[in-house]
């Protein structure tokens, strides 16, 4: 078991597939982005050797984001190699949702158990604005293709001031009334070079539910108020499905971290919020033996920030989110 020097069991990878994306997101990248080249990323057969190395360490839990990780070629017989390994228990995908329509079938037989699709907005005009490039009918056949292939589904929603701070999260929270889903709200964080715009338009959780109450109803707490993964979970009267709160701002989480993240370049990133990596492809590429890897990882882990410095106004801006995965 991978721990870190506070206690705290690290299991859980997010594995950034490439920082390459289809959309241009406001909130997360400038729209003239330029992308790694290709031999700057990990191969498969690399990113295969580290994330087993990562099992043997204990790790439990797989998550392919991006970028957009549905843009990365193989990306099925990936998600099934590592279905397969030994001690991983669930493989998940962070994804736009907007090539989920050829993908959700393939990817559930491959073994992945649940999607997280970014959606901010059920208008279409809206919708373009944020992600710049994309068109909403390609995601909501996305979740529909998710939803007949069995995928678990939770949403995730960034209210942006003045862009989806209105109706558009009423009407995502509303969807939990007829869906099975967990329509998660995140607080916008400050990452890369665009800190500046993202600490100027991010809307307070307080904010967003009182929006949603007014509208919907009184939510009751789920789950003893004990937060699942990294939110608080909610649920509007008579729903199927649950809404929660992602406010690693407001209320961080950074008590209950359990998780690293590998960059789509091979860096060990031990927290999204800190700029600290550990190089891995080098030593990879240099052929350092699987034991020694596995020191590296394990040594990389227990120096594990304890926490970000947002509140210091300490942020990181050696990448993008989408260099880093979210
Ligand atoms: N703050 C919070 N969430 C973000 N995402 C992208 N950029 C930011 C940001 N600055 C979200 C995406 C996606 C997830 C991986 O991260 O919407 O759902
Ligand atoms: Fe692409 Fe996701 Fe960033 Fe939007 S948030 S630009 S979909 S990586």
């Amino acid at each position: 078991m991978a721990r870190d020097q506070y206690g705290r069991e690290i299991r859980y990878l997010r594995v950034s597939l490439t920082d390459a994306c289809n959309l241009r997101c406001v909130y997360c990248m400038p729209e003239h982005m330029t992308f790694r080249p290709g031999s700057a990323l990990l191969q498969d057969d690399e990113l295969l050797t580290l994330i087993g190395l990562f099992a043997e360490l204990g790790f439990e839990k797989i998550r392919f984001t991006g970028g957009e990780p549905t843009l990365r070629r193989n990306l099925v017989e990936l998600v099934r190699a590592v279905a397969a390994m030994a001690g991983i228990r669930t493989v998940g995908l962070t994804t736009n949702g907007v090539l989920l329509d050829f993908l959700a079938r393939p990817l559930r037989e491959a073994g992945l158990s649940s999607v997280n699709v970014s959606l901010d907005t059920l208008d279409a005009a809206r919708f373009r604005q944020i992600t710049r490039w994309g068109n909403l009918r390609d995601v909501l056949a996305g979740l529909e293709a998710a939803e007949r292939a069995g995928l678990r589904i939770k949403l995730n929603a960034v209210p942006v001031r003045g862009w989806n701070d209105g109706e558009d999260v009423v009407a995502l929270a509303r969807l939990t009334l007829e869906k099975p889903w967990q329509v998660r709200f995140i607080e916008m964080m400050p990452v890369g070079q665009i800190a500046g715009f993202q600490e100027s338009h991010v809307v307070s959780e307080t904010e967003v539910r009182a929006r949603i109450e007014a509208a919907l109803g009184k939510m009751t707490v789920e789950n003893d108020g004990q937060l699942d993964g990294e939110a608080r979970v909610y649920r509007l009267p008579g729903a199927r499905g649950t809404i929660g709160f992602i406010s690693p701002v407001s209320q961080p989480f950074c008590a209950g971290c359990n998780r690293v993240r590998l960059t789509a370049d091979g860096m060990l990133r031990l927290c999204l919020l800190r700029e600290t990596e550990v190089d891995l492809r080098k030593p990879l590429r240099a052929g350092w033996s699987r034991e020694r890897l596995r020191a590296l990882i394990a040594e990389a882990i227990r120096r594990k920030p304890w926490g970000h410095g947002l509140a210091e106004h300490d942020f990181a801006t050696n990448r993008v989110m989408s260099e880093i995965g979210g």
